[in-house]
């Protein structure tokens, strides 16, 4: 029986989302697209939009879902909530997304992050996701610097730091070798 065909769809405004994306791609032979900016878009104007609530500018993107059995969404998350641009991303996808997941490198449990991201999935695309994960850049510092916000979202992540997150990144991989039921999750509007 053929793998069934997956696509990671990412946004990575820094290069940690994009640098494991391409790990996980190659990993699982995914086919890579990356979600972008119109505008250049900086840490400062991240905390602009999240301030004046205004949604992201993207290009369009060459995604056909119906090409994939499944989708795996990459992005951060901004004050516990989606990238900006994935969720423009996600809202021009909605209707037409069966099956996915959705991981972040992003910073810091914060708590309830995990159930608001799934909450906010779900309002995106119209449907549950089947998997959520978060990495924590934080969990690279010593617990007294993990509530450094600005110290931990400046950090870059480089490829061969991976490693560090293998416990995690070998979840993942799991999730698309399980037989698990390939009958996607529920659509909720
Ligand atoms: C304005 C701002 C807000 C952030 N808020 C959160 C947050 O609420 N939770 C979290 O886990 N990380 C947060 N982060 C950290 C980013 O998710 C993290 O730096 C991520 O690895 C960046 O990914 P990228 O390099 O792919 O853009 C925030 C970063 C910025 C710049």
């Amino acid at each position: 029986m053929a793998s069934p065909r997956l696509a990671i769809v990412v946004y990575s405004l820094t290069g940690n989302n994009l640098v494991l994306a391409q790990h996980l791609g190659g990993r699982l032979g995914a086919d890579v697209l990356e979600v972008r900016d119109v505008r250049r878009r900086t840490q400062w104007s991240v905390a602009l939009d999240l301030m004046f609530k205004r949604q992201a500018a993207i290009r369009p993107l060459d995604l056909d879902p119906a090409s994939y059995d499944e989708i795996l969404f990459m992005a951060p998350l901004w004050d516990m909530h989606v990238a900006m641009p994935m969720a423009a991303a996600m809202r021009a996808l909605k209707g037409n997304i069966i099956r996915y997941g959705f991981v972040s490198l992003c910073g810091y449990d914060r708590p309830g992050q995990q159930a608001h991201v799934e909450a906010e999935l779900t309002d995106l695309l119209g449907v549950r996701p089947v998997h959520v994960s978060q990495l924590f850049v934080g969990t690279l510092y010593p617990p007294q610097d993990r509530n450094k916000v600005w110290l931990i979202s400046s950090r870059r992540i480089r490829a061969g730091e991976l490693g560090r997150f293998s416990r995690e990144i070998e979840a993942i991989a799991g999730w698309f070798s399980a037989p698990a039921d390939r009958q996607g999750s529920t659509p909720t509007a």
